[in-house]
């Protein structure tokens, strides 16, 4: 009996690791080993700056919801490297990247899905003349949602108290 009831706290324990977001707690060590795997000290690293981290400093991304869709795309770009780097004797710490990386898709699969939604419409053959034929067809639609947002956005400006404002913002978001 109190063997059980031990396992069951140690269970609870590591489930509760995860489910609290320590996932990065526990990988930072191996982030390091492979940071040095690749080289990344080496000087040619900083030449015409980050691919990633600036986006963070440029005060866009200020929206929680709007900056798990950043982080979602980056998210999938390293599971796409990191998976391909896998070969019959992966090293360990590796191994729990990756293994973390995966977690961490699961959680923002939403927003993923998002990011991939602005990539496919960004990649669309514009110069294809049937793709425009049903971008035209698709434009009124389009734009009426448009207008609707725009609508919100004048109503919330309109007469409301700041702090009533920021309350109701969340709603608009979902
Ligand atoms: C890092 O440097 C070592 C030693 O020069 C080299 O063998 C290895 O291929 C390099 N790794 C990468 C990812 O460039
Ligand atoms: C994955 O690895 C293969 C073979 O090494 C390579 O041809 C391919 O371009 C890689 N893909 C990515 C996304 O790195």
């Amino acid at each position: 009996m109190a063997w059980r009831i031990c396992l069951f706290f140690i269970l609870m324990s590591t489930c509760s690791d995860v489910t609290t977001g320590s996932i990065f707690e526990h990988i930072k060590g191996s982030i390091l080993k492979l940071e040095n795997d690749f080289n990344t000290s080496q000087s040619d690293i900083a030449d015409k700056g980050s691919i990633f981290t600036h986006r963070f400093k440029s005060g866009l991304w200020t929206e929680a919801n709007e900056k798990k869709i950043l982080l979602a795309q980056m998210i999938s770009i390293y599971s796409n490297m990191l998976k391909n780097k896998t070969r019959t004797q992966t090293p360990e710490h590796l191994r729990e990247i990756i293994e973390a990386v995966e977690q961490y898709k699961t959680q923002f699969s939403e927003s993923l899905k998002k990011a991939n939604d602005i990539i496919e419409v960004a990649n669309l053959p514009m110069n294809d003349v049937k793709i425009q034929r049903k971008a035209i067809s698709e434009m009124f639609r389009v734009l009426s949602e448009v207008n609707i947002e725009e609508k919100k956005r004048e109503r919330r400006s309109r007469g409301q108290n700041p702090r009533k404002q920021k309350r109701h913002i969340p709603n608009f978001q979902g």
